[in-house]
């Protein structure tokens, strides 16, 4: 056993997954066990090949990939290919890594690892949370074991980017949401209002892209299309969700303000479905389960990510 943190992420890369992997493959402190992927930002097929692919560019052949689930629990959901690529890399055509996937199923290996790593493990979540729901159905002891979660989801005073009220990760599959928030005594999140709080302005971006690595290339290459859909739609600031997430979890020293409160997921409603429903005023009685980030240190995120692309 090392004295590194063992992390565990679960992921449906998808160009802002890819960043944060590159961050967590960077961070010192971290030793990752496992990527179990997800469906989301695109089909399962792809978001496996993208994750299989990224570890061989970035030399990290070590880390084992585990398939999950292919949709949501219970009602299909639409995906993020008009942002990420349909191929969530920006369909730029790259060849397929040697490496095969892992046979094991990603709940299953969620729950393996966690018992290999129980009371240390940290486990991240950047993508709808169908594994952990399942590995969760399977095993509802899986929280007794997480020594931290931190979950990249919600928009926490409804301020949707799939829909105007939800966020895509919790709206893709929201019964996956629901039962992972029910199950977890405590829920770190980097809900996507932090995100627009934290935008990444895009001359920045582009210089670090020039670093000249091979996985900075790579990465240049597969975010391209998404950043430039980001200037058309958003303006100056990119908006890489997963990689706040990941410099929450990596370096958790760096969050300047978080704030406790229970919340819940809007599985019904016409306008509401997928929506996190935060009780600031604490009306419900409910406890206090999830730590909501809304403040980062700026320079140490951006810090974190220039590292990584270098
Ligand atoms: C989240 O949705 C996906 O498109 C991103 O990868 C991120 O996890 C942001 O809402
Ligand atoms: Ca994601």
């Amino acid at each position: 056993m090392t004295d590194k943190t063992p992390l565990l992420i679960d992921t449906d890369p998808g160009v802002d997954d890819a960043l944060a992997l590159l961050m967590a493959f960077d961070d010192p402190r971290h030793e990752i066990v496992g990527l179990t992927i997800a469906a989301g930002n695109v089909g399962l097929r792809h978001t496996v090949a993208n994750a299989l692919k990224l570890c061989e560019v970035a030399g990290r052949q070590d880390i084992p990939v585990f398939a999950g689930c292919a949709g949501p629990l219970l009602h299909p959901a639409p995906d993020a290919g008009y942002v990420h690529g349909q191929d969530g890399f920006g369909d730029v055509g790259y060849d397929a890594a040697k490496r095969q996937v892992e046979a094991e199923h990603a709940a299953l290996a969620i729950l393996r690892l966690s018992h290999e790593h129980a009371g240390r493990l940290l486990l991240v979540a950047l993508g709808p949370l169908t594994n952990i729901a399942l590995a969760l159905k399977l095993d509802p002891t899986l929280p007794q074991r997480v020594a931290r979660f931190v979950v990249m989801g919600g928009a926490v005073t409804c301020q949707g980017n799939i829909t105007p009220a939800a966020e895509f990760n919790i709206y893709y599959d929201p019964e996956a949401a629901h039962i992972v928030l029910e199950a977890f005594e405590r829920i770190e999140l980097a809900d996507w209002e932090a995100v627009i709080a934290h935008g990444l302005h895009h001359e920045r971006v582009a210089r670090w892209l020039q670093s000249g690595s091979a996985h900075g290339r790579f990465y240049e290459r597969i975010s391209e299309k998404t950043r430039l859909w980001s200037i058309d739609r958003r303006g100056d600031h990119w908006f890489a969700a997963d990689a706040l997430a990941m410099a929450f979890a990596l370096a958790p020293e760096g969050a300047l303000e978080v704030v406790d409160r229970p919340v819940a997921i809007e599985l019904e409603g016409r306008h509401g479905r997928g929506a996190t429903v935060v009780d600031w005023r604490r009306e419900s009685g409910r406890p206090d389960k999830v730590a909501i980030l809304m403040r980062y240190d700026q320079a140490r995120f951006e810090g974190l990510i220039e590292a990584a692309l270098r």
